[in-house]
């Protein structure tokens, strides 16, 4: 294999994560502003760009892959992306070779692709999911039906697909059904991670009265359920521990109060080919243009390691910083999937 990607503090990139669209058929409150408008088609990368710039990675050192979006599962045809990346699962040889190949999900078209992302060697799914109540789940998704998303999750689980239900953690929005959420995950054999809120993007909403620190949660949690620290580590930001009531897993991702920049392993391609380096950044490096211009695979690793060279040492989010606040992140969670 070819050397590694290293940044300019010793860290390497081992995880890319692809977002293949910008669109979605939810606007979560702490996601997307209700008026979103969309890109046109032509800014948007091929399944054969992204391929392409995926092989770059992967020959390079990327192990893990994690489809994105918007919503990953609203592209056309994204089942054969995922076939296609499948390909790099089975080598091992010295052209590099992907150990995991995932994706982020709504949920609300899973049932339609479960099988279908089996087979092409997805083994388990991250799943949004912010409430089981059928109308905070609408008022907090905007358009999203709780059933769809719970047919697409209880298909993912027939299809032998291990689940982890992503909840983000909203002071009086969702914070009275951890429990709950805990309880139903282990009876459906799903591990649930909580998230706290990060403010990017105007979305209509004011997050930072949203905001909960998890550790009070954490707190609050261990005096139901005995919670016990896990090394286990699954190459992204959370921190597990088990439950034993359950058996299952329960996750905690806190770039606000615990950030994890020092072991960060990650890049993000976004679906026009930004490279963003960091997702608390704004600055990226076209990698479409390039592509388009018929650029050759040495110039456009040069071009992506560069940029890793120039990856940030971490973000600053800011718990109460506003979102028209000069330094606040201007762009949507969406453009980079998380
Ligand atoms: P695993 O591979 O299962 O560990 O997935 P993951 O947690 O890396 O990915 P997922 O798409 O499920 O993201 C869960 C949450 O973590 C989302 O809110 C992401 O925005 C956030 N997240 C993922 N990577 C980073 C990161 O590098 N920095 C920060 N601040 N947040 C991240
Ligand atoms: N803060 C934290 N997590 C977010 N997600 C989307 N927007 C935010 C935000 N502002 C989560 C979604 C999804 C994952 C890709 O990112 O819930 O699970
Ligand atoms: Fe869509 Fe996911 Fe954003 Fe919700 S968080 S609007 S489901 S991309």
């Amino acid at each position: 294999m070819a050397m590694p990607f290293l940044d300019s503090f010793g860290r390497a990139v081992t995880y890319l994560r692809v977002s293949v669209t910008d669109r979605c058929d939810m606007r979560c409150v702490y996601c997307m502003s209700e008026t979103m408008s969309f890109l046109p088609k032509a800014d948007i990368l091929t399944f054969e760009e992204l391929d392409r710039l995926c092989a770059a990675f992967i020959r390079n050192g990327v192990t893990r892959i994690r489809i994105t979006g918007g919503e990953p599962l609203v592209r056309r045809d994204i089942d054969l992306f995922f076939q296609a990346l499948g390909r790099w699962l089975h080598g091992r040889d010295d052209s590099g070779h992907l150990d995991e190949l995932t994706l982020t999900t709504n949920g609300s078209l899973l049932a339609d692709h479960a099988d279908a992302l089996a087979r092409a060697g997805v083994r388990r799914v991250n799943i949004s999911l912010d409430s089981l109540d059928p109308e905070r789940f609408r008022r907090i998704t905007r358009r999203g039906v709780l059933d769809q998303t719970l047919n697409g999750i209880r298909a993912a689980r027939a299809a032998g697909l291990a689940v982890r239900i992503n909840t983000v953690a909203m002071a009086g929005v969702n914070d009275d059904e951890f429990d709950t959420l805990l309880a139903w995950c282990g009876e459906i054999g799903a591990d649930l991670c909580l998230i706290e809120t990060m403010p990017m993007g105007e979305t209509g909403e004011d997050r930072t009265d949203r905001y909960l620190p998890l550790s009070a949660i954490r707190a609050d949690l261990a005096r139901r359920w005995t919670l016990e620290p896990l090394p286990l580590r699954t190459g992204g930001p959370a921190r597990y521990l088990h439950v034993r009531e359950t058996g299952r897993k329960l996750g905690l991702i806190t770039p606000m109060t615990h950030n994890f920049c020092e072991s960060c392993n990650r890049v993000r391609l976004s679906c026009t080919g930004q490279l963003y380096t960091c997702l608390g950044h704004e600055g990226a490096t076209d990698l479409r243009r390039p592509v388009r211009d018929g650029a050759t695979d040495d110039t456009l690793l040069h071009l992506v390691r560069q940029a890793i060279l120039r990856k940030p040492k971490g973000h600053d989010f800011v718990i109460g910083r506003q979102a028209d606040d000069p330094a606040a992140i201007r762009r949507h969670m969406s453009v980079t999937g998380g």
